[in-house]
């Protein structure tokens, strides 16, 4: 693992955001994985301040998210989709049928976890972007007793909703949830991390420095070989 302390998150956006540009520009036709939360935020900013510059452009980039809310409309603010189209894809030139999501409106859970599960495997995400949990939870594979391997319906925990209710003002927050599974997350050729805030502080000292267990999901990074991690000082002060 690379683990980079920065100042702040715009440091981390910047530095974060460079390093996919720069892949963006070295292949053009990339095939992202997308985290959604307030983490990657800065990068997605610094990713189509450049685009807005013309330094870099994303018409030819694919992405995959990392999940998606069971039972939400697509249109719901707090939808994922919604979510990465304001905060990334509607200030960009990337085409919508280059972007791609869990649906968590599908009738047939198991069959749109193999639909996506068998796109991840034809597409091979060159670089998957990661926030994390405060339990240390990725994607929104929570603490359990086993990794899981491919996409699954999961009921989020209490730490879970607790942390993301205060963006439902207006609907009660979901309680279940579609993602990625932790073995197709470990498929993707680069992993990069970004962390930020003294709450995500135990989680990042249990992935780095803990034993690789289910319980912090996150701590199998120790097991991908190509990690790099950007973190500010108050999420790095158990380290
Ligand atoms: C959600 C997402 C995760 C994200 C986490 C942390 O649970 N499913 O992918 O890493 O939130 O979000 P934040 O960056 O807002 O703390």
């Amino acid at each position: 693992m690379e683990i980079f302390i920065m100042d702040n998150a715009e440091e981390i956006g910047k530095a974060a955001g460079k390093l996919f540009v720069d892949a963006i520009n070295k292949k053009p036709n990339i095939v992202l994985g997308l985290a959604t939360g307030a983490s990657p935020v800065p990068t997605y900013q610094y990713i189509y301040g450049e685009y807005q510059k013309g330094n870099v452009s994303l018409r030819d980039v694919v992405t995959y998210n990392l999940d998606e809310y069971v039972d939400l409309p697509k249109s719901d603010k707090n939808s994922y989709y919604s979510f990465m189209h304001t905060e990334l894809f509607d200030h960009t030139d990337i085409r919508e049928e280059n972007v791609h999501f869990l649906d968590g409106n599908a009738a047939d859970v198991e069959a749109e976890c193999k639909r996506y599960d068998e796109a991840l495997d034809r597409a091979q995400v060159d670089i998957q972007l990661l926030g994390i949990g405060r339990n240390g939870h990725i994607g929104f594979n929570e603490p359990s007793i086993c990794f899981t391997k491919g996409a699954f319906k999961v009921k989020l925990t209490q730490s879970t909703i607790s942390a993301n209710s205060m963006y439902f003002n207006e609907n009660p927050m979901p309680h279940y949830a579609l993602t990625m599974g932790v073995g197709s997350i470990m498929k993707a050729k680069k992993i990069v991390l970004v962390a930020t805030g003294s709450a995500k502080a135990d989680a990042m000292a249990a992935m780095i420095h803990g034993e690789v267990t289910p319980v912090c999901p996150a701590s199998i990074l120790q097991f991908h070989h190509d990690v790099v991690v950007f973190m500010d000082k108050d999420a790095a002060k158990l380290l």
